[in-house]
């Protein structure tokens, strides 16, 4: 964040037209103190060395890209972003390769996200070239704070936030792109559990018309109250609802659902359904690879709407075998228990099911690099 351009020099990186990534003498924790947290990295608690940082300004467009020391931002009181919440955000995931090289998972489709995003929030695009430099560039510059342990990744938090000083409800004309690394342990270091989730009944998420379909921040904080409610409840997760009937299932928290109708053993003899993009649920990437893996193992996959009680009906009767929940962060979940005001019921028996264990292997294997990437989704860093 410093305006000097002391210790630093002109990356042949281009962020955009004309505006270099400068790459500055970055403050590096030493091997001793960086092993100390890739031992236990956990999830979102400790960040790398680096960050990137551009600004925008209106009638000037982007300038000023730089790596630079993690840390602090300054920042005005007044900063539009604390106020009118201007601000979105993106997530992905840097995987180290058995060949020693680094690649990101499908970063031009969280690029393409982010520009929606940007768009429906009346914030400028970061031209999704300048976002793939931009995350190469720090992923690249922090290449050794990515994790070699199996299921370890580098997760990465790019976000956009309104920095312009004022108050009053418009636009702001001056903004900030950055970009954070986290390193990331196994999401379920003692095996993979069922989760439990909560209806919920009483808040919603998202509306026709709203901003379910974008990470905006203020989407996740008008979720924290049902979340809540879901561990009073004694249970781990929500999952929302749809906000005019609240009858069809939406997503769970910040994840996606697929539902498996049949048996999920046998291949091509189960159909998985996930809800249809409507508008009011985050179109997931890694739902969208997960419908595309599954079509390849030979699963008929529909995109369509699904009911708490075709649910409900299709657990009693057995034609619901599993459900799970995927998103980049813990790739897939399984979903037991089930609570809801108008009547508790349990998925399976309580363990994971075969198919989702098999899908989540097979998206894993791809990410790792342990198979051939068919589908062209792996980006090396280079
Ligand atoms: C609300 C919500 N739904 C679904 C997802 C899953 O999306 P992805 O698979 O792109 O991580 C996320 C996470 O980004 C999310 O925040």
């Amino acid at each position: 964040m410093t305006d000097t351009l002391s210790d630093s020099r002109t990356s042949a990186r281009m962020f955009t037209e004309g505006v270099p990534v400068v790459v500055e003498d970055v403050r590096r924790r030493t091997p001793a103190e960086r092993a100390a947290v890739l031992e236990d990295p956990g999830f979102g608690r400790h960040f790398t060395d680096s960050m990137f940082v551009a600004r925008y300004r209106a009638g000037e467009g982007w300038y000023d890209a730089r790596l630079t020391t993690y840390g602090p931002l300054p920042m005005d009181p007044a900063t539009a972003a604390l106020h009118y919440a201007q601000s979105i955000f993106e997530g992905l995931k840097a995987y180290a390769q058995p060949d020693g090289s680094v690649a990101t998972f499908r970063p031009e489709a969280n690029a393409a996200r982010f520009a929606r995003g940007a768009r429906r929030l009346a914030m400028p695009v970061v031209p999704e070239e300048a976002f793939l430099t931009a995350v190469d560039a720090l992923v690249d510059a922090d290449r050794e704070w990515v994790p070699t342990e199996p299921d370890q990744t580098l997760y990465l938090r790019p976000y956009m936030l309104a920095s312009e000083p004022f108050l009053g409800v418009r636009p702001a004309h001056e903004y900030l792109f950055l970009i954070i690394a986290s390193p990331a342990g196994a999401y379920f270091p003692r095996g993979v559990q069922p989760v439990s989730v909560y209806l919920s009944e009483d808040y919603i998420r998202a509306a026709p018309g709203g901003t379910g379909d974008v990470k905006c921040a203020g989407n996740y904080a008008a979720s924290l109250l049902a979340q809540e409610q879901a561990i009073e409840a004694g249970c781990d997760q929500v999952v929302w609802l749809d906000a005019v009937e609240k009858r069809y299932v939406e997503e769970m928290g910040g994840m996606n659902l697929f539902f498996v109708l049949g048996s999920g053993a046998e291949g091509g003899a189960a159909e998985l359904v996930t809800p249809e993009l409507t508008g009011t649920l985050l179109p997931g990437i890694t739902r969208d690879s997960l419908i595309e893996v599954a079509r390849s193992m030979g699963y008929r996959v529909t995109e369509r709407l699904f009911s708490v009680e075709e649910w409900r009906q299709g657990v009693a009767d057995g034609t619901v075998t599993e459900t799970f929940a995927c998103g980049t962060a813990a790739v897939i979940t399984p979903v037991g228990e089930v609570k809801a005001r108008t009547g508790d019921f349990t998925v399976g028996d309580g363990t994971p099911g075969p198919l989702t264990m098999r899908l989540r292997e097979a998206l894993l294997d791809i990410q790792h690099g342990r198979v051939a990437d068919t589908h062209g989704w792996l980006h090396r860093v280079g």
